[in-house]
């Protein structure tokens, strides 16, 4: 029998349509002769869906329609079977769409790929595919993320956080700003990603419009100095706590200053720079030299930081993690970590002889062999220490 696979994608973050290119695009990869896939699409209302058209990327030029033509499913568990199930139901007929064994979400971003949605799956006993709870959500707070790191050794640069209570006195906080940071500085929005929210200041007037534009997107902002001789290197790791792996490394080459948005996933055309395919592919159109141009040894660094910080961080699947390196210092910090990354990272694993459909094996298998551990651990006790126990009514005050 083959085992049914949920492979979830949008949902309420700013970056829903990436999500909707990495799951569809890694949909035409899984190995069909393991899995039966059901493509799950999630509205930015965060409500479900299922049909035959939720997995044709051309639906979602006209995300209404689509949604009119699908089927609005909820998630029931029923005993030990997760079940998706047609809702409003039909007063007649079979409600059950499918049942569920496994959950891959292929989200990215604040309130899907932090570990909200992977909980949700977990809560209903599926084995999810990727990061749990804890990693997904530290990888998502840029400041917890690097502490944590920091922590271990791991070299990240020195950062402060401000948050919109600081906002409330702002002079106050641009000279605290100023006090810690020389110019230029970096400001980002904690929790975002796509460069959403980011931007260099190399003086007062700048910093203002900086904190602003990032305080739209974040109750929390993180200011760190700016590297002005900078070469990014990304890495993917693939693996669990236990065993993980490092894949070759890229430099994303950017045409803005910062990477953008739209250098990320809607620039990219094939006839510039070394971007393998055009069109709209995802990240695996970002313009891009694969491997890295840069010396054995920053090759050796940068994959050893990764899976270093993988494990650290306790992830688990396909994540990849951003370097920066100063090429006036020749230091190397990491900078973020994506712990779905966009198109999940398969284009640092090709030349490295995986192709893509292992690749999701070797995600799924990791993830079924983590649910089989956990049901080693006890979780919970046989006998109810409830039974017996008297809350102590009687007198008003009375404690236990
Ligand atoms: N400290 C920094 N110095 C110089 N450039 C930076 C710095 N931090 C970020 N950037 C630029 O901004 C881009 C986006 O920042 P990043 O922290 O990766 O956020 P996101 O999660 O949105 O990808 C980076 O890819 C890089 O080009
Ligand atoms: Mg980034």
């Amino acid at each position: 029998m083959k085992l049914k696979l949920a492979v979830l994608f949008g949902g309420n973050s700013t970056e829903h349509e990436i999500s909707i290119i990495s799951a569809i695009q890694a949909i035409g990869y899984i190995n069909r002769e393991k899995y039966d896939v059901i493509p799950v699409y999630i509205s930015k209302n965060n409500d479900f869906y299922v049909g035959e058209h939720v997995d044709k990327i051309e639906e979602y030029t006209h995300m209404n329609d689509l949604i009119k033509k699908s089927t609005k499913v909820i998630w029931v568990k029923d005993g030990n079977k997760v079940n998706l199930v047609r809702y409003p139901q039909k007063l007649f007929g079979n409600n059950v769409i499918s049942s569920v064994d496994i959950a891959f979400p292929i989200v990215h971003g604040t309130n899907v790929e932090d570990g909200v949605l992977t909980g949700f799956l977990q809560t209903l006993g599926l084995p999810v595919v990727g990061c749990d709870v804890l990693s997904s959500a530290v990888g998502m707070n840029k400041y917890v993320m690097k502490t944590v790191l920091k922590d271990n050794g791991i070299s990240v640069l020195d950062c402060k956080v401000y948050t919109w209570t600081d906002n409330e006195e702002p002079e106050k906080m641009y000279d605290s700003i100023e006090e810690k940071f020389k110019y230029p500085v970096i400001v980002k929005p904690i929790n975002l990603g796509s460069s959403i929210g980011i931007s260099k200041a190399s003086n007062r007037d700048e910093l203002k419009e900086a904190m602003e534009l990032a305080f739209e997107f974040s109750k929390k902002v993180l200011v760190e100095p700016a590297i002005v001789k900078l070469k990014e290197i990304n890495c993917s790791v693939l693996g669990d706590y236990e065993n993980a792996e490092a894949s070759e490394c890229e430099e994303p080459i950017n045409s803005d200053e910062i990477l953008s948005f739209e250098d990320k996933y809607i620039g990219g055309n094939g006839s510039k720079g070394g971007a393998k395919t055009g069109g709209s592919k995802g990240m695996a159109s970002l313009k891009r030299k694969i491997p890295a141009d840069i010396t054995k040894e920053q090759r050796d660094q940068v994959r050893k930081m990764a899976v270093d910080a993988f494990k650290c961080l306790g992830c688990s699947g396909v994540s990849r993690i951003d370097f920066m390196l100063d090429e006036e210092t020749g230091n190397i910090y990491l900078n973020e970590i994506n712990t779905i990354p966009g198109s999940l990272s398969f284009y640092l694993w090709e030349p490295l002889g995986k192709r893509y459909t292992q690749l999701l094996d070797d995600m799924i298998d990791i993830a079924v062999k983590q649910d089989r551990e956990a049901h080693k651990l006890v979780f919970s006790f046989e006998t109810n220490v409830l039974e017996g126990v008297h809350l102590g009514g009687g007198s008003k005050g009375s404690k236990m």
